[in-house]
């Protein structure tokens, strides 16, 4: 009988979850069949069910990616909580805020089941192994900021997020059905914060515009790099995954969102930007991906004050967590 081992990060490890087992071919042949067969009729992998390496490394870089980003997105906005123009906005965007922690919450538990402990991934954020979305490392200027940011940047998160709330992994893909509808909310209320702008003074309106011209662009690059540059987007269309590429999930925000736009006053600040009726879809101008580049790989404009941000915070949370683990400790011990 033939062992082979097709797990070359880990030699050892050929299933799930560290399970260190050699596999017979026979009985990785009929795994991986068996796990084809799931993914080939739309059933959801579970924790505990076998999946090949590859497929638990991509999610986990997938998921924390994910997770990090409704972490480090609270950053921007909470710069405006206290200089919000209302008691009423402030209360919205203290709850917005506080769903993003939220955000993060679900989705470390959903990638804590592929069998990486929350503390090391938040270790690989904060030493810059692992990548958030790009589109935090833009300042927020203005109170027009938060409004974009609601619109443009959960507006592109919601078309990303109800196509993974049909991937294949169950625990991601539930996680995504609740924070698919509070990213509706903040959709809305920033969507109502740029038409409320847009009636009121040409100071208001310029304000808006220009959250607009700086927003506008760094939206489109949160689907990430177009799909001939794409290099994990093989794996993870072929695991459904993703469904649908990056630049297929990009067309259909500019789709969705240029009308939004036109019905309030505001201009998309793009010369090429145009309808084309025989495809039905808008025609746009090239991203800059010279710039994409720079701010996925640390030299955007908030980078560093971003990772100095989140560790601070980190640290200064220390005692909270040692009390918390202390708690239960004892209570544990109580059981006893
Ligand atoms: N920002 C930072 N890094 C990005 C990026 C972006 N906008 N787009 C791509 N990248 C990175 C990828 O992570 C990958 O890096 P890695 O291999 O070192 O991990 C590299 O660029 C190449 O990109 P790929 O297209 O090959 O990567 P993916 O196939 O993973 O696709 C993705 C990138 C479309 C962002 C995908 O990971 C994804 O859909 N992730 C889940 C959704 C997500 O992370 N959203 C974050 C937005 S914030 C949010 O939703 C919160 C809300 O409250 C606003």
């Amino acid at each position: 009988m033939h062992f082979v081992n097709r797990n070359l990060a880990n030699p050892k490890q050929t299933s799930n979850i560290g399970m260190e087992t050699t596999l017979s071919v026979e009985e990785l042949n009929k795994r991986e069949a068996e796990f084809d067969a799931k993914i080939a009729g739309g059933k959801t992998i579970e924790p505990k069910d076998w999946m090949p390496e590859r497929y638990r490394k991509q999610l986990l870089r997938m998921m924390s990616q994910h997770a990090h980003s409704e972490v480090v997105g609270m950053l921007p906005e909470g710069n405006w909580i206290t200089r919000a123009p209302s008691l009423a906005r402030k209360a919205v965007l203290l709850a917005k805020v506080q769903d993003e922690a939220g955000h993060g919450l679900y989705i470390y538990s959903a990638a804590e089941t592929l069998g990486m402990d929350r503390s090391e991934m938040i270790d690989q954020l904060l030493s810059g192994k692992a990548k958030y979305s790009s589109i935090f490392n833009y300042p927020t200027l203005s109170w027009a900021d938060i409004g974009a940011i609601g619109w443009l940047v959960d507006g592109a998160a919601i078309v990303n997020q109800t196509v993974l709330a049909k991937c294949s992994y169950g625990p991601y893909s539930r996680a995504m059905l609740r924070i698919c509808k509070e990213e509706n909310f903040h959709n809305k209320q920033g969507y109502q914060i740029m038409a409320y702008l847009m009636r009121g003074t040409k100071e208001q309106r310029d304000m808006a515009q220009d959250a607009m011209n700086r927003f506008w662009w760094p939206a489109l690059m949160m689907f990430g790099p177009s799909d001939t540059n794409s290099p994990n987007s093989a794996d993870l269309m072929k695991w459904k995954v993703k469904l649908h590429s990056n630049d297929d999930l990009r067309q259909r925000f500019i789709d969705r969102t240029v009308p939004q736009a036109e019905a309030i006053g505001l201009r998309i600040p793009d010369d090429k930007l145009k309808w084309n009726e025989s495809t039905r879809h808008y025609e746009f101008g090239e991203i800059n991906w010279a710039e994409f580049n720079q701010v996925i790989s640390g030299n955007g404009p908030c980078n560093k004050l971003r990772m100095k941000q989140r560790t601070d915070a980190h640290n200064n949370g220390a005692w909270v967590r040692e009390a918390a683990a202390a708690y239960s400790a004892k209570k544990a011990a109580s059981k006893k």
